[in-house]
């Protein structure tokens, strides 16, 4: 990483040593740098190179409001998929322009709101969506712009949990059914109006083979539509891109963009793309402290303070962070089980690491910035942990730790008279 890096023997974010940070906020705690966040955008950015794009964040990566809102002042568009994301983008200054709206099931109440807020595009999943959202609109008197969520059937070569473009995924409208659905879209529905084709097919892809497959799909059948009359303003090409935890070697921003818009060729459409984790995956870590260490006969244990609810994705996806020492040491290492306090065998974050700890050492845990605190929870009360972001030698809490009487706030118990 270029953002967190050792000086004099020890891990800094940006130019903020870690320990400083877990002095001042406490452990575990989320660990944001602004510049990473902000250099990944711009490689996004520039590599369009002229054309004519729009880069759509995926919210559900990361939706801290200060993340967004670095995001929207460097004229980022969101890619949403729930009326809370809405809200969280609108919140952080997001232009409505500038969204688009995914998931397969969204509800009327998020469609009226998008509607009302002026978004830039519905990404429909299904015929009876349109049919939803064409009556939605209908009331409220207006057109929604739509792109069809085309599922172009190839194997995005990722984690089976997390690759949607298969035609057995839940996700998309069949290829064979697209163009029909399109054309009764254009012909049937008086207050939907077809603006752009869209598709995604997975994430954490490590190669460009299969987003070119996708895209050459996507293509070809956009020609077909323009030949029948049927204008695509816009390609969205969805997120999808990897980045390296281990030693996955993930194409660079600069030649999957390229990838795309060679793709493309010299067609007029706006491009969209839809990325998560390869704009806020490396811009994060998460910081925690060794409670205890454990020498069990056949394992080594260490007892860590942050746990499965902070970062899922271990237990969820087996997924492989790195685990690096806040403070550089000698000396011989033993081979670890990193595991947390929740009481679940799967609580781990990391297995058989070669480490050199002692009680109350820190710990960080690398590439955490996307899909950690998105998808944390407060399982064994425990109260989701401070997010920080650190711009130069600045850091600036971006979310308080919560407390438990904040957990406990919205529950009532019976009354006593119920007995
Ligand atoms: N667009 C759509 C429609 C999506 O469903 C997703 C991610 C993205 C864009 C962004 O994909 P990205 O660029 O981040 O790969 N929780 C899993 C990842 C789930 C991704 C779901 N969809 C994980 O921790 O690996």
């Amino acid at each position: 990483s270029v953002t967190f890096t050792y000086q004099s023997g020890q891990l800094h974010a940006e130019s903020v040593p870690l320990s400083a940070i877990a002095k001042q906020f406490g452990t575990p705690c989320y660990v944001y740098s602004r510049k990473a966040l902000t250099a990944a955008y711009q490689a996004f950015d520039q590599a369009f190179a002229g054309r004519d794009h729009l880069i759509c964040y995926a919210v559900k990566a990361n939706a801290n409001l200060a993340i967004l809102n670095v995001l929207a002042r460097l004229g980022s568009g969101f890619d949403i998929v729930s009326g809370g994301e809405l809200q969280r983008v609108l919140t952080a200054g997001g232009d409505p322009q500038k969204i688009v709206f995914s998931g397969v099931g969204k509800s009327q109440d998020e469609m009226r709101a998008a509607l009302a807020a002026g978004i830039l595009c519905f990404n429909v999943e299904s015929e009876m969506e349109l049919a939803s959202l064409n009556q939605v609109a209908k009331e409220m008197n207006r057109i929604a712009p739509v792109s069809l969520r085309v599922n172009p059937d190839v194997d995005a070569k990722t984690h089976p949990y997390i690759s949607t473009g298969l035609k057995e995924n839940k996700f998309g409208i069949p290829m064979n059914e697209a163009e029909r659905i399109y054309l009764t879209a254009a012909l049937s529905f008086s207050h939907v109006h077809v603006t752009g084709l869209d598709c995604h097919i997975g994430s954490q892809l490590t190669e460009l083979e299969p987003f070119i497959e996708a895209s050459d799909k996507m293509l070809a059948l956009l020609d077909r539509l323009e030949k029948q009359g049927v204008h695509i303003e816009h390609l969205d090409l969805g997120g999808g891109l990897g980045i390296r935890y281990d030693q996955e070697t993930p194409p660079s921003i600069q030649n999957y963009v390229a990838a795309l818009c060679r793709c493309l060729d010299n067609r007029k459409q706006r491009l969209l793309i839809e990325p998560g984790r390869s704009l806020v995956g490396n811009s994060g870590i998460l910081l925690t402290r060794v409670e205890y260490l454990k020498h069990a006969p056949h394992r080594n244990f260490a007892i860590v303070d942050a746990a499965m609810n902070d970062l899922m994705r271990p237990a969820l996806y087996d997924a492989y962070h790195d685990i690096l020492p806040v403070i550089s040491k000698t000396g011989e290492c033993m081979t670890y089980q990193v595991v947390g306090p929740v009481c679940e065998t799967g609580d781990f974050i990391g297995h058989d690491r070669k480490l050199n700890l002692a009680k109350d050492d820190l710990l960080s845990v690398m590439a955490a910035g996307a899909y950690g605190m998105s998808m944390s929870s407060n399982y064994n009360t425990r109260p989701r942990v401070a997010e920080v972001m650190v711009d130069g030698d600045t850091v600036h809490l971006i979310r308080a730790r919560e407390t438990v009487e904040q957990l406990m706030a919205p529950e009532k118990m019976l009354d006593e008279h119920h007995r």
